[in-house]
């Protein structure tokens, strides 16, 4: 169901005490009684500690990644079921360090849906342009291709379980945040496109948030157009009156 969502993508930071020390900062500082879910999604090694930690708070824990396979020979992965053993049920899938450093094309990403799903998870999942598809005027396809690609496979009911993160890759971690107007173009023409291939329910009932470089100066005017659900934060989510005062914006 659509709601108001700030998720942190924490990446790769964070020790396992600095995870609980920005933890026990966020619980202190998070604004009270907001219709808004706050995830955050620390590295591996603290994912279950973290669960541990919140336990009796209304923050979610969510994972960066996971395999598509149910488990075997793969060093180094995780699989669904390892999140969900330690009380993690949101994963972000598809970033695009993910798809840029890593390979992780549209069809291994739809397998990491259905995997997800199968394991009743609910996904974050990343879609977005790089600099050359803008600047070619190809975003739109780029952004649709990736749409049908690893999603238009599941069924109505399956994108209960979705969440969509626009993030344009040009605006992550630059400091060149899309302008709210372009946020705004991108997120209609996202849910335009879930309409087309559904129906008005399921585009009006999927969460969109915005991502690349949302702070606590920009995050009020990006949160307040009409088709921006909230965010996904990287940077300013490792600061806790930052990662606050953009939930507050939520
Ligand atoms: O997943 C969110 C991340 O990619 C955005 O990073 O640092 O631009 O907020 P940042």
């Amino acid at each position: 169901m659509r709601h108001a969502i700030v998720a942190g993508n924490w990446k790769m930071h964070k020790t396992y005490a600095e995870t609980h020390k920005l933890l026990d900062e966020l619980i202190e500082k998070l604004p009270a009684g907001k219709e808004v879910e706050v995830i955050v999604a620390p590295t591996f090694t603290n994912l279950g500690s973290a669960v541990a930690h919140l336990e009796g708070t209304n923050i979610q824990v969510a994972a960066q990644n996971m395999h598509q396979a149910e488990g075997g020979a793969f060093t180094g992965e995780i699989s669904a079921q390892m999140l969900k053993s330690v009380g993690v049920d949101i994963v972000i899938l598809g970033h695009s360090e993910r798809r840029q450093y890593f390979h992780e094309t549209d069809a291994i990403l739809a397998d990491k849906v259905n995997t997800a799903l199968r394991h009743d998870m609910r996904v974050i999942y990343c879609i977005g342009e790089e600099l050359k598809d803008r600047e070619s005027k190809q975003y739109l396809n780029v952004i649709f291709n990736q749409l049908k690609d690893g999603l238009f496979h599941l069924s109505k009911e399956q994108w209960k379980n979705i969440v969509i993160a626009y993030e344009p890759v040009w605006a992550i971690g630059t400091g060149m945040t899309a302008s709210p107007d372009q946020a705004q173009e991108i997120h209609a023409f996202i849910r335009q496109e879930i309409e087309r291939k559904y129906d008005k329910t399921v585009a009006e009932n999927t969460s969109i948030l915005y991502g690349g470089s949302v702070k606590a100066s920009n995050a009020k005017e990006i949160f307040s157009k009409p088709d921006v659900d909230g965010g996904l934060i990287g940077g300013a989510a490792l600061i806790a009156d930052d990662f606050c005062t953009i939930v507050e914006c939520c």
